[in-house]
């Protein structure tokens, strides 16, 4: 069954922990979905792990749509969340709806998430009232990189603290349905999912947020470039992908790949005699061109090679009469 925003609810009051990956394809949507997975972040990530930026800034609306869209086909039962990328909302309210509802009709997910506490409250208020679903995304919000001054962790200080725990309730009152809580003290994170009855996912936030989540390239060892400190590896798919890969190389070098049952067949009266007539044909096209430029008699010379190349000037006039060409 499909999950929504109120099986998410749900989830809180039960304390059943809320499951979210990321995926940014149809293939890998279907293989997180059919595992059981509550929600699937198309996340803007993307920009690093799928087209190698070196931060998210970079990635577009038409990326989101994109792949959101590809997402969306694969996912049954997940909820989908679209990430809106850098300055499709910050720009205005206008903006932000126009840009969520872009998000939800073009890629066809059931919610939308956008980075930020106070200062983007207005566009939650106005996207939720537009009745798209918002998750709102606060800690270490990577599209505020050069703000932050790098990738590091947030709500270290008294103040600070006190400020995430001020903006989860404030984004909670402007009508977001969840909060990512991203590269914060576990402590903290705790703090702030016990304060707001909307839930909590974590990611580098500790065990007692209401779900997770991480970037699938990141727990599956897909993406080398670094590893952040909340990422564990629960298996090793750079490996065996790496191991397949050596593979094929070699079987297509040795020749052992494709073998018959990789390989479509066709009758041997019908090959041998396309094979002869091919023979013949390119025999025939050779002929011609040496006996313009040479004044070689063509017919002569051609019966010469037919003869050393094995096939019978019977067998020559047999395929002149099938092809009316012996006329
Ligand atoms: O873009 C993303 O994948 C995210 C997660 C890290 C929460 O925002």
């Amino acid at each position: 069954m499909k999950n929504t925003v109120a099986t998410l609810q749900q989830q809180k009051l039960d304390g059943d922990k809320i499951t979210m990956l990321t995926a940014y394809d149809y293939s890998t949507a279907k293989l997180v979905d059919e595992c059981g997975v509550n929600t699937i972040l198309v996340g803007d990530s993307l920009g690093m792990v799928m087209l190698g930026y070196e931060d998210t800034i970079s990635v577009t609306m038409e990326d989101m749509i994109h792949h959101t869209a590809a997402v969306t086909r694969g996912a049954k039962n997940a909820l989908v969340v679209g990430d809106m990328p850098f300055m499709s909302y910050q720009t205005s309210v206008y903006d932000a709806v126009v840009n969520a509802g872009r998000l939800m009709k073009e890629g066809r997910c059931q919610a939308v998430k956008l980075e930020g506490g106070a200062s983007v409250c207005p566009q939650i208020k106005a996207i939720t009232e537009a009745s798209i679903p918002v998750v709102a995304h606060i800690g270490l919000t990577p599209q505020s990189v050069n703000a932050f001054g790098g990738f590091k962790v947030q709500g270290k200080s008294e103040a600070d603290a006190r400020r995430l725990i001020e903006e989860a309730k404030a984004v909670e009152a402007a009508g977001a349905f969840a909060i990512v809580l991203e590269c914060i003290p576990a402590k903290l994170a705790k703090l702030i999912t016990e304060s707001v009855s909307i839930p909590t996912i974590g990611i580098g936030a500790g065990a007692d947020c209401d779900g997770q989540v991480l970037v699938y390239q990141d727990m599956l060892a897909l993406f080398s470039d670094f590893k952040p400190k909340f990422v564990k590896h629960f298996a090793n798919a750079g490996e065996v992908m790496k191991q397949g890969f050596t593979e094929y190389i070699k079987e297509v070098k040795e020749g052992t790949f494709p073998a018959a049952e990789h390989t479509f067949k066709i009758a041997d009266d019908i090959i041998n005699c396309t094979n002869t007539e091919a023979n013949h044909e390119n025999r025939k096209n050779y002929l011609r061109s040496q006996s313009s430029s040479e004044g070689m008699e063509s017919r002569g010379a051609f019966r010469w090679i037919s003869s050393h190349n094995g096939l019978s000037s019977r067998r020559t006039q047999e395929l002149d009469r099938q092809s009316g060409k012996g006329k």
